[in-house]
Parts: structure tokens; sequence; C-alpha cells
């Protein structure tokens, strides 16, 4: 027999009964870096039970003066490559969103594993959103399906699944993809999905949550083990993720790179906008920034004079550690 005190080490051990005995939970310590953030709930080890929502963000949910009225048109996105929300039998139980032929010239297209708001399995919330970024040559796949679930929950797996996907060569139908430049995002939960992923993972290289941050002080530490630039495209004061997203911003290990940018829309922010409203050109300006270098859409997010910057659009935002 193993003593007690060492069954925790063991995790999922197989006893002469053959009864799995259950993984430990975590428990937050300062020095416990598990090798894997998949925890005990949706969202991992960077997130909480949806049960306990209630409790650490009470008034978090409310809207702003830049909710949008309605929702929007749909389209195929306003970039110069017409986008699809499709699913894709080579990956079951998400949903791919790409440009809906190979762009021309062979374009390098980065790739992107998105998790929904509360962890659900339904990306439909999130389709105009995501078109508009595939329209600018990027493949999504997202965890769940356009009519899935509101109730079931992801799990940490599924957007590495995601990332496997990619990594083994299966999204080179849509084009070519760059398996070298790997984001990890995601709304509310599915946010804290992306920090989930990411962790221990050095296939992904950026890491966008919107509307979310870690909600509990005593995980905070874990962001030591976050090592890629990381952005906050939060919903104002009114957003539960407003004063948590500050925390993250200032626990980031010195010197990495980091963006947190506020627009007063509450917890929802314009996801289901005509082409993602003001997120889809706020999200689209970052990676486009990040991933091709792009002057013009750096200009938009950190220079406030430039012609369409999101200072203009009302975004409040913070930066550090860019290199110049
Ligand atoms: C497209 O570019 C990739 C490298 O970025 C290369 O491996 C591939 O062969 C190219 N495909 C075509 C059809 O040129
Ligand atoms: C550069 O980024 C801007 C703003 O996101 C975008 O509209 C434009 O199409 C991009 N330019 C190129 C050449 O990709
Ligand atoms: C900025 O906010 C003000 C006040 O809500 C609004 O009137 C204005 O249209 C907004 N600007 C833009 C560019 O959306």
């Amino acid at each position: 027999m193993i003593p007690k005190n060492l069954l925790p080490l063991f995790g999922v051990l197989p006893l002469a009964a053959g009864v799995a005995f259950p993984l430990a939970s975590f428990v937050p310590s300062p020095n416990n870096f598990p090798a894997k953030a998949d925890g005990d709930y949706a969202g991992g080890i960077f997130s909480i039970p949806l049960s306990e929502l209630g409790k650490y963000a009470a008034g978090g949910t409310g809207t702003g003066a830049e909710t949008p009225k309605g929702t929007g048109t749909k389209t195929s996105g306003s970039g110069p490559y017409p986008a699809q929300m499709i699913q894709d039998s080579s990956l079951p139980g998400h949903t791919i969103f790409a440009p809906k032929t190979p762009p021309a010239g062979n374009l390098s297209m980065p790739f992107i594993a998105w998790g929904n708001g509360a962890c659900t399995l339904g990306v439909g919330t999130y389709e105009n959103f995501l078109k508009e970024i595939a329209s600018y040559g990027y493949v999504i796949a997202a965890d769940g399906s356009p009519s899935g679930s509101s109730s079931a929950q992801s799990t940490v797996q599924m957007m590495r699944d995601s990332v496997d996907w990619a990594s083994a060569g299966k999204a080179a139908k849509y084009g070519n993809v760059d398996i070298s430049s790997i984001t990890t995002a995601g709304h509310s939960c599915g946010g804290l999905e992306a920090y989930s992923t990411a962790y221990h993972d050095d296939r992904v290289k950026r890491i966008m949550l919107f509307d979310i941050a870690i909600f509990q002080d005593d995980r905070r530490y874990l962001l030591k083990e976050i090592k890629v630039p990381v952005a906050y495209i939060i919903g104002g004061k009114n957003d539960m993720g407003y004063p948590t997203s500050a925390k993250d911003y200032a626990a980031l290990n010195a010197g990495l790179p980091k963006l947190r940018i506020n627009l007063d829309t509450g917890h929802g922010g314009t996801f289901s906008a005509t082409n993602g409203g003001k997120f889809g050109k706020a999200a689209v300006a970052y990676l486009e920034w990040q991933w091709r270098n792009n002057a013009t859409a750096k200009a938009i997010i950190l220079d406030p004079t430039s012609p369409s910057s999101l200072v203009k659009d009302n975004w409040t935002v913070e930066s550090a550690y860019w290199p110049a």
C-alpha cells in the first residue's frame, strides 16, 4: 500500500481492485505549479466553477454606453478574404472559421483556438466577430457548434485539441496555416480557458482574454508561468473583468509585453454586432500588428493620433514593454 499522505502525488492510480483513484483537486499555493492547468472544472485552474460566479462577480454583468443595440447583420467579414463558419469532421465538437477559399499568393495564416463565454458549447454568439477575424486571413477553431448547448461546458482539453489539430497540419485544407503563430483566445470563461491552454504549452505564442481575468487573488501567482504576451480586451467599469484585469496586468512577469484596453460595453462586448463591432476592429488590429507586423494596425492600437485609433473609438488603452 502507498502511505495515505503520498496518495495525492499519484493522480489517477489504478488500484489492485481496478478502481481508478480520482486526480487530487488543485489547491493553490505559491509553489504549486501543476504540469497541466486542466484542473477540476471548465476553464481550468485559472477559472472558477460556474456555481461560484455570484460570489466573485456580483454586479459585473452590466452594460454600458457602447453596448450594441440589437444584433448586427451577418456578413462574410470586412476583410479581403470572405469568411465562412463550418464544421469539420476532422475536429469533432468544434467549429472552424476560415476564408471561404485559400487566399491567393499562399498567404500565411495565423491560427487561433477560441473558447466561448461561460465555456459553453455554443459558438453562434461569436459568429460575426470570428468571421470578421477570419476574413483578414486567419483560421480559427472554436469550441462547440453554432447551435450547440448553452449549458454544457467545454474542457481545457477541447481547446488543446484545436491546437493539436492545427499543429498536426489538419487545417491545411483552408490554406497555408502557420503553426508557429498560434493564439489562444476566448470570452469570459473561454478567456480563462485560453490562459489554461497556453500554460506550459510553448506552441502557444499569444493569449487574448475578452472581458475577463483571474477571479481569485490566491491564484494570480500562476501568472508566473505565463511566458507570452497577453492582451486584455475589457468592457469597462461595468464588466466583471475590469478590476481583475487590472490586477492580472500588473502581476504579469516583468518585461512581458502586454496590452489592456477598455470600452464601456459591460461584460457582453460587441461580438454580435455587424463584423463584431468595435471588439472586432480592435481584435483584428491587434492580430495584424502581432502576426503581420502591420504598422497601420499597430498605430490603431498604440497611437492615439492615428486616423482610426482605438482611442478615437472611445477605448482606453494601456500597454507596456512592446519592442519599438
Ligand atoms: C506555401 O508556403 C509554405 C510556407 O509558408 C510552403 O511550405 C508551401 O509549400 C507553399 N505552398 C505553395 C503552394 O506554394
Ligand atoms: C493592416 O491592418 C489594417 C488594420 O487592422 C487592415 O485594415 C489592413 O488590411 C492591414 N493591411 C495589410 C496589408 O494587411
Ligand atoms: C464616443 O462616445 C460618445 C458618448 O457616448 C459618443 O457620442 C460617440 O459617438 C462615441 N464615439 C465613437 C467614435 O463611437
